[in-house]
């Protein structure tokens, strides 16, 4: 963590975090999770674990790759439409960003609501401390009437500590189609625990990527340069790293999978031999046979009358969607009803 001192303007930026040590048996560690995943048929682990500071860094060159779309036509909405986006809800009006990241696509709605109103409080939540630490100061520096409260740690975990200032609305920002990384039955879940933490009338404006045929999708998740292969790979990096293991990262292939019957992307971690791994922190050894996976992540595709029923489901009423002008992507502006 930065000295605090070099922060671009301290009074006013906070930054908390919560840590799996505070909350136990609600949190379960990296190591837990990696046990868990590895000793279990098929083979998992948790897409959150992608996300330290290299991995977040990653993530960010994913998003300027040519065949992710995604990142592109979300922005691409914000461009065109975010005065009509933050025009739902009346002034003022407060944001909270699950998953920030960099921040960069959020910057437009940030202009977009400065203009209608003197001051912003903006309530970014990332896994990652580093890459909330320096899109937070990048923020502070160039917008003076911003103030940001920065919460590290799982989204669940930052919704119990959102705040309000006097007399405003909320808007929650779940971008990047990052829904799409929870099954159905997570989402669900995931949606009434943001809705809770909202009151009557605040908004959730959520990205959410739409089906599309498999030969636009794969690409989107297996690039030609490998950015992505090296984003999945990293998880193997950590795991060494963090829990003193020798995988061979030579040793395992990045695959893109659309799963037809579940609507998904599914990237996975293909063993290329018949190996053994020892995870020395752990105490366990993993076989692999050749071929075998690591399931590393889900990226489901949706079509409108899902994201509907979502909505209803978790308490919203479905208010407006904004598509880019290849509407590959949608921004869903619900309302806490
Ligand atoms: N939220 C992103 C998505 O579903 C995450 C992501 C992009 C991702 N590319 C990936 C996750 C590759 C795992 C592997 O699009």
């Amino acid at each position: 963590m930065p000295d605090p001192q070099n922060f671009a303007s301290p009074a006013r930026l906070v930054i908390r975090q919560s840590n799996a040590q505070g909350n136990q048996n609600a949190v379960a560690s990296f190591a837990d999770d990696v046990r868990a995943g590895l000793t279990a048929q098929p083979k998992t682990l948790p897409p959150k674990y992608f996300y330290d500071a290299l991995g977040s860094q990653l993530f960010e060159a994913i998003c300027l790759l040519p065949e992710y779309y995604l990142t592109r036509a979300e922005t691409e909405i914000f461009e065109r439409y975010a005065a009509e986006i933050v025009r739902q809800l009346p002034s003022p009006v407060g944001v909270v960003e699950l998953g920030s990241g960099s921040s960069i696509k959020t910057r437009l709605l940030i202009e977009a609501i400065l203009a209608n109103q003197p001051e912003l409080h903006y309530q970014p939540m990332d896994i990652s401390a580093s890459i909330l630490e320096l899109s937070a100061e990048a923020l502070l520096g160039n917008y003076d009437r911003l103030q940001v409260t920065g919460h590290v740690g799982d989204y669940t975990r930052g919704l119990e500590t959102i705040e309000r200032q006097e007399g405003e609305r909320l808007l929650a920002l779940f971008l990047g189609s990052n829904i799409g990384n929870y099954t159905l039955t997570e989402g669900r879940a995931l949606l009434k625990t943001i809705r809770k933490a909202l009151q009557t009338g605040d908004g959730l404006l959520l990205g959410a990527d739409l089906k599309k045929p498999v030969q636009v999708l794969i690409p989107a998740y297996a690039d030609a340069l490998g950015v992505t292969a090296a984003f999945n790979l990293n998880l193997l990096s950590r795991i060494n790293r963090e829990l003193g293991a020798d995988f061979d990262l030579a040793q395992f292939e990045h695959q893109a999978r659309y799963n037809e019957e579940r609507g998904r992307v599914e990237a996975h971690l293909v063993s290329r031999t018949a190996q053994t791994v020892h995870l020395r922190g752990l105490g366990i050894n993993i076989e692999f046979q050749p071929g075998e996976t690591i399931h590393t992540e889900n990226s489901y595709k949706y079509d409108l009358p899902q994201l509907a029923a979502l909505a209803e489901e978790a308490g919203f009423k479905p208010a407006k969607t904004w598509f880019d002008g290849e509407r590959r992507f949608s921004c869903n502006f619900w309302l806490a009803i």
